[in-house]
């Protein structure tokens, strides 16, 4: 049992950007109803920013500092709130203030997933929270749900889409025809992206996503590099066409499923899901996550996955668990990643060789008798079977390449990868193959 605390819970920010704004204004509106659910208000001490010479909010008036030490050390802090991201320093003062007896939240996925095996622990040792609502899908109470909502259940997959900007760019060049660079810009000017977006759009920060939610949902201490990732940089306008065509929608995916022989198959990837399914009316900046319980079935979660309220939401109710913790002195009653931290397994994950899907394949080629005979013969020896083609008409003559575009039935990954390598050295292929899954149950 830990000391009550019966006085405001005071709190110290690392961050004064999208989100550190966000959680400003979210206390400032909902302080009387917060105050009402947790027993005690919330006082924000100090605001730690980098910037000295940066425009601000009205709102961080007589908050900012530019010194961490004045949240680290500040022994009447009670709880470290890090919305200000990447891996270093934000680790080094997520351990301090662990070490100073501080419970912390964070929105940071990056963080927790590359170094929650040390950091969670720590704090667990230390009888302190480590909350990170906000670090997965932003706004969608996903991990409490994991947490504490499923506790009885056994999941044996999950399947979203974690990423609002890929989403949201996928969505603008889908529904406004605009194109890549352009999304990109309108995703960062809403406040979606990463300060990195390439962690976006390369799928690294889906990658961070589903390793925390496949911790909280196999038992399993799942690391980042252990999962197969591939970003949007490569789905073009064409693809996006053509998907329509067959009707499908181009989405990105986060997948996870506890295979029968006991290894976790754990990919990111963008896919086809068909244009009637829940996954392709998840658009813009709307994250969805839909977890598959062995006794509850399918459960679905939706909302905003990112931006300012949305993630500030997240953010304050962690605050509010930890301050309800503080107020009774009972931090540490639910284990952070689900599973008391000794259960938790390292199953070996699938090779995604191993993977069998649909596949949407494309190739520009030269429009010469023959090509597509090779192609499909190259195919058929890699037990790769077309099941739907279609090949754009000539455009400005035959020396234009055309698009051809395959649908196969089910095909293992490694025999498609394999083909598509032969493919790419047949004469009249005009560049790269385009491979992009074809996502069942969507
Ligand atoms: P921003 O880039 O808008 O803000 C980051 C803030 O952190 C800035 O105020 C910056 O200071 C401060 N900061 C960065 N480095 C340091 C440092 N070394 N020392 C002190 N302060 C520092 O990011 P967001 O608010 O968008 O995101 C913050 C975190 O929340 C990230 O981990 C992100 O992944 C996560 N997140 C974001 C969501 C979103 O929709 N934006 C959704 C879910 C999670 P300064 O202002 O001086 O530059
Ligand atoms: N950059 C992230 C996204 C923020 O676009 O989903 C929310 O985690």
């Amino acid at each position: 049992m830990n000391a009550r605390v019966s006085r405001p819970i005071r709190i110290g920010l690392f961050g004064a950007g999208v989100v550190g704004e966000g959680i400003l204004r979210l206390l400032e509106d909902n302080a009387g109803a917060i105050e009402r659910r947790m027993g005690s208000s919330i006082e924000v001490r100090r605001v730690v920013a980098r910037d000295t010479g940066r425009p601000r909010s009205s709102r961080f008036d007589g908050l900012l500092s530019f010194r961490p030490e004045d949240v680290l050390d500040d022994p009447e802090i009670d709880v470290v709130v890090e919305v200000m991201g990447g891996l270093e320093p934000a680790g080094e003062y997520v351990r301090r203030a662990i070490e100073a007896g501080k419970s912390v939240v964070t929105a940071n996925k990056a963080l927790l997933a590359e170094r929650g095996h040390e950091l969670i622990p720590l704090s667990e040792a230390r009888r302190v929270d480590l909350y990170f609502e906000a670090a997965v899908a932003g706004g969608i109470p996903v991990i409490r749900v994991l947490r504490e909502a499923l506790a009885a259940d056994t999941v044996v997959a999950l399947r979203g889409i974690v990423n609002g900007t890929s989403n949201y760019i996928l969505s603008e060049m889908r529904e406004r025809g605009l194109d890549f660079a352009e999304a990109l810009a309108g995703a960062q000017a809403a406040g979606y992206a990463e300060a990195d977006p390439t962690l976006d759009v390369g799928g690294g920060d889906a990658t961070h996503k589903l390793a925390i939610l496949a911790t909280l949902a196999f038992g399993a201490d799942v690391r980042p590099e252990e999962i197969a990732t591939e970003g949007i940089t490569e789905v073009g306008a064409v693809d996006i066409e053509m998907a329509s065509r067959f009707g499908y929608v181009i989405k990105p995916l986060a997948v996870g499923a506890a295979r029968p022989d006991g290894s976790l198959d754990l990919r990111v990837h963008p896919a086809l899901v068909p244009e009637a399914s829940v996954l392709a009316s998840i658009s813009g900046a709307l994250n969805v996550v839909v977890l598959e319980g062995k006794m509850l079935g399918p459960c679905l979660l939706s909302g905003y996955g990112a931006g300012a309220l949305p993630t500030a939401m997240s953010v304050v109710s962690d605050i509010v668990d930890v301050g309800r913790n503080l107020v009774f002195g009972a931090s540490g009653r639910v284990p952070q990643r689900a599973w008391r931290g000794e259960h938790l397994a390292r199953p070996p994950i699938a090779p995604p060789g191993q993977h069998e899907c649909r596949w949407y394949l494309r190739f520009s080629v030269l429009d010469r008798p023959g090509v597509l005979a090779r192609i499909a013969g190259v195919l058929g020896a890699f037990d790769v079977s077309i099941e739907q083609m279609v090949q754009e008409g000539r455009g400005g003559g035959s020396d234009e390449p055309v698009h051809v575009v395959m649908l196969t039935h089910e095909a293992r990954e490694e025999n498609v990868r394999h083909a598509l390598r032969e493919i790419e050295l047949l004469k009249g292929m005009v560049a790269r193959a385009r491979a992009l899954r074809i996502e069942a149950g969507a």
